[in-house]
């Protein structure tokens, strides 16, 4: 019979600011279950990590015009993200400064203006209060700036992705984003004109830690298990001609994709290098989806020789880059971790377009964006439910409160497989769980921290 395991009394709150001892929840090789289930911990998270760093909220494609407007969150902060008259981009609280309902109800839309639903308080979206219904009866001077709407104080966009934070400490974003941001540039590049234009999304919402997700999104150890159903579907008809995710299905740390790690939580699995690099390389491993043979013949009719490069931004581009906490490219997708509470997350995959800046036909333009939608419907419907049934059933797991430990120490402790660059990034083999043990060690920092928060008025 094997020794049976002494029942630790569980983890105690500290007093202060202090909630836990967080170098005993998250160590080297494993995380305390507590971090995915204990309401007080989500709480801290909602400010220190949502709020402390630069969080995900949109994309400028989704606002294009002035006065455009759409409806996000930041953690649990109900936000209206605005570009104003003027074009700034802003991310107002959605909350009226009277009493504090929500002023827009909307998911999208054009106004220069929010009238508060419940006593008709009017506010410019710079974030003023233009006026309020009978003001003789305030004795107040109304056009005290404490009425304008709290907004965000920073909110930068990198090449067209606009994050936010409310910690005025945090570095500028592009210093935050390092050297994550050369693979997103390639990510863009690939595109005519080095642009994507946000269309309609997937959105779903799982049972289950908003951080299960972020696990999740550069672990390559789960695929060949968690998704066999998919890999079995999209080889059944391919032959030797291996499809989709198939290079995980062997040896995947022998092939030649890799994780790297490039800091501040944030990391990318590079599957690219499995390409065979030709015009059609990427075409190729597509797997199949309906309209694809005809489009191909036809892309060939009309096209000659270029056929095949313009098919490939067709693509799914084979790389997964994640900036930390929320946030996710993969494939010709934008995918959106929100919180939604301790036990409760949505993950919305945004669809990209493709423009037309001339330096395609234009024909191409719009059957290649016809061609991406038939990805959106692929893994966002056939991979992400299984991914999502993971994480259902790890928050099911995890409420054993005497099994107390979730390891994250593959590839941990073996000589010479995960190695660390001269500029501090970190590279390891698919399957590992190097991206995972290090961005708790920025999960770690940014709940030890004290972050200087502020929001911010129109004067
Ligand atoms: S709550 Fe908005 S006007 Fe009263
Ligand atoms: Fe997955």
């Amino acid at each position: 019979m094997t020794a049976l395991e002494k029942i630790n009394a569980p983890p105690t709150r500290l007093g202060g600011t202090a909630l836990y001892d967080w170098d005993y929840l998250v160590q080297e090789d494993r995380a305390h279950r507590l971090i995915y289930t204990d309401p007080a911990i989500f709480e801290a998270e909602m400010t220190n990590i949502f709020g402390g760093t630069w969080t995900y909220l949109a994309h400028e494609s989704e606002i294009p015009n002035d006065n455009d407007f759409i409806t996000r969150r930041l953690g649990l902060r109900p936000l209206i993200i605005v570009r104003d008259a003027n074009g700034k981009i802003r991310a107002l609280y959605n909350r009226c400064t009277h009493r504090g309902t929500t002023l827009c109800r909307w998911d999208k839309g054009n106004s220069k203006s929010f009238q508060c639903p419940y006593h008709g308080w009017n506010f410019l979206n710079t974030g003023k209060l233009r006026g309020v219904p009978w003001p003789e009866g305030y004795a107040e001077d109304m056009r005290d700036p404490k009425y304008n709407i709290a907004q965000v104080p920073r909110v930068e966009s990198y090449r067209g992705f606009i994050f936010a934070t409310l910690n005025m400490d945090a570095l500028p974003l592009i210093e935050h984003l390092g050297s994550i941001a050369k693979i997103i540039d390639e990510w863009l590049d690939r595109n005519p004109g080095g642009k994507v234009v946000v269309c309609e999304a997937n959105r779903f919402r799982y049972k289950g830690n908003w951080k299960l997700a972020y696990d999740n999104s550069c672990d390559g150890y789960h695929v060949a298990y968690s998704h066999r159903s998919l890999l079995e579907t999209e080889n059944r008809f391919a032959g030797e001609n291996a499809k989709g995710m198939a290079y995980y299905r062997n040896s995947p740390d022998t092939q030649p994709m890799y994780m790297r790690y490039t800091g501040r939580g944030n990391h990318f699995k590079d599957k690219r290098p499995n390409l065979e690099k030709r015009p059609g390389g990427l075409w190729a491993l597509e797997s199949a989806h309906p309209g694809m043979e005809h489009y191909e013949a036809e892309f060939i009719r009309r096209y000659g020789d270029r056929a095949f490069a313009l098919l490939d931004l067709a693509g799914s581009e084979p790389v997964n880059i994640n900036v930390f906490p929320n946030f996710s490219l993969l494939g010709n997708h934008i995918q959106v971790f929100e919180p939604v509470g301790v036990e409760e997350t949505n993950a919305i995959w945004y669809g990209t377009m493709i423009v037309d800046d001339g330096s395609i036909p234009s024909d191409a333009v719009t059957d290649i964006n016809a061609l991406r939608m038939r990805t959106q419907e692929g893994f966002p419907n056939f991979g992400e439910v299984d991914d999502i049934a993971n994480f259902e059933q790890i928050q099911r797991g995890l409420m054993a409160p005497e099994d107390e430990w979730v390891y994250m120490n593959r590839g941990f402790g073996i000589p010479d497989r995960v190695k660390t660059h001269d500029d501090g990034s970190i590279t390891a083999p698919a399957t590992d769980e190097a991206f995972m043990r290090e961005h708790f060690k920025e999960w770690k920092r940014l709940m030890k921290a004290r972050p200087n928060l502020a929001i911010q008025r129109e004067p």
